[in-house]
């Protein structure tokens, strides 16, 4: 006993190794089963769980094993001991062995969780599980999630590397991106009334990269938009943005399909993709035969491993908006097709121009889009000016892309597939919020930090800022 104090504590997936061993484990109590002299305990780690059994012949470990509940924090000496044949559980990841406790250490106690933990969440209602994300995540589907989540994300940020792509990180502060969604506002302390805004994505920079000279750029990016949310929309969340100079469209998407078909081959395995190269659609066919940019082109919807990927290109230029304004489709910064050029510098016939632009489809969702940008500053112009936007308020908004676009920017363009929205269709899942730590309500509130809050008094104050509360009547 004495020695096994001076154990280091391993986690629960290497005790096979340790087969008439003595180890020490730390993790929670899963399940407690009181068989009266017998008392079995299920420990969890990050790693897994194993089956414990205190024997009558400990009997100050057995007291307090007894005392144990579920969620507890425990420091456990033990055995491992090879189950009897009649006992091994081969469903089970341990269940060939089962450790003898020696003794316990309590390291904190738990109160009674609001919810089980051991199912796989589906049948409780999410505000309470978004309350308790902490708790929340606890659960095996969680877990997987979240670790899966990772996976994903190491896999890109290796291949990015391989393919010689630098990771460069870009401000959140900044000035805004015209990406069509409301952006989330800063207030400056030192230059009251001003402000920052959010990213909605990393679009402006990610192009000045190019123009800096990195060529290829990506990062694993936070955006924020203030929208309204559906089931694959949160206030934040995360691409895998790209950027790539001297390219034409054909590169990009073929190095995306490249990527998305390894990452499916090394880490979903059971998945198939249902046709390769991808099947390519042009926007206006996929919106007269399926009536959406975003085509569900699986051929058994009923089939969890299928993947459906397509892309759908020749998106046009601009679009109309409910109020008969005239917006970019997809943003300012794309360019044209060949074939529309003279119609686009004529500034006719503007909603049938198409841009060099691209989305990556998955199951009906919208993975990414992309596009070949404009490089240089007339062309540029030309679209702020069939925007309506003035010159004046060309130069004041974007006064530094146009001018970035006079000093050398090489022909460029890129792509932006949502991580999210990734993890969520290769895990099967229904919606974003289960692949994300902590996600947002539909309502935008975090419930378990209880934010957005109010109580600001002091900084409001600083920042030069008056809070207008409408009049109840
Ligand atoms: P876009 O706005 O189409 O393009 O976004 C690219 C991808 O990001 C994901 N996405 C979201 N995921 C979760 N919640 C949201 N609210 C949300 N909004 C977008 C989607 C989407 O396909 N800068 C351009 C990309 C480029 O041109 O390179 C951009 O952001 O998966």
């Amino acid at each position: 006993m004495e020695a096994a104090k001076e154990l280091k504590r391993i986690l629960i997936s290497e005790t096979p190794k340790h087969i008439g061993e003595a180890v020490k484990l730390a993790g929670w109590i899963d399940v407690r089963r009181d068989h009266g002299k017998l008392v079995f305990l299920d420990l969890r780690d990050m790693s897994g769980k194993v089956q414990m059994v205190v024997l009558p012949n400990h009997p100050e470990a057995t007291v307090v094993a007894q005392s144990l509940r579920s969620e507890w924090v425990v420091e456990v000496m033990g055995n491992v001991n090879l189950r009897p044949e009649k006992l091994i559980n081969t469903e089970q990841p341990n269940g060939a062995i089962e450790i003898e406790v020696l003794s316990i250490t309590v390291l904190n106690e738990a109160q009674t969780p609001p919810f089980d933990i051991s199912s796989d969440g589906k049948e409780i209602g999410e505000e309470l599980r978004l309350k308790y994300r902490y708790l929340d995540l606890r659960r095996t589907r969680m877990q997987k999630n979240i670790r899966t989540r990772d996976k994903v994300i190491t896999f890109f940020r290796e291949y990015m590397h391989r393919e010689n792509f630098v990771e460069i990180e870009t401000p959140m502060l900044m000035k805004g991106t015209p990406e069509g969604s409301r952006e989330y506002l800063v207030p400056s302390r030192l230059e009251k009334g001003k402000f920052y805004a959010l990213p909605q994505s990393p679009q402006q920079y990610k192009q000045l990269c190019m123009v800096a000279g990195f060529e290829k750029y990506f990062q694993i990016a936070r955006c924020m938009r203030d929208e309204d949310l559906r089931g694959d929309r949160q206030p934040e969340f995360t691409q895998l943005d790209y950027e790539m100079s001297f390219v034409v469209q054909e590169d990009i998407l073929q190095f995306t399909e490249k990527m998305f078909f390894e990452i499916v081959q090394k880490l979903f395995p059971d998945k198939q993709i249902s046709q390769t190269p991808f099947p390519r659609i042009t926007y206006k066919e996929s919106m007269e035969k399926y009536g959406s940019d975003k085509p569900d082109m699986r051929k058994d919807k009923n089939d969890p491993n299928e993947l459906a990927f397509a892309w759908v290109v020749d998106f046009p230029m601009f679009e109309k908006m409910d109020d008969d304004t005239i917006q970019a489709a997809h943003h300012p910064f794309c360019s044209i097709k060949e074939e529309d050029v003279e119609k686009f510098m004529r500034g006719e016939d503007l909603f049938n121009i198409r841009a060099n632009s691209y989305d990556l489809v998955l199951n009906g969702y919208e993975l990414s889009s992309g596009s070949i940008r404009i490089h240089k500053e007339e062309i540029q112009k030309q679209v702020f000016k069939l925007l309506n936007i003035s010159e004046e308020e060309q130069k004041e908004k974007f006064g530094h892309m146009l001018e970035a676009f006079t000093f050398g920017a090489p022909p460029h363009g890129g792509f932006a597939p949502g991580i999210d929205r990734v993890v969520m269709l290769l895990q099967n899942e229904p919606n974003i919020r289960e692949v994300i730590a902590f996600p947002k309500t539909g309502e935008g509130r975090d419930l378990m930090m209880n934010a957005p809050s109010s109580g600001f008094t002091k900084q409001i104050a600083e920042l030069g800022l008056r809070i207008v509360t409408e009049d109840k009547k």
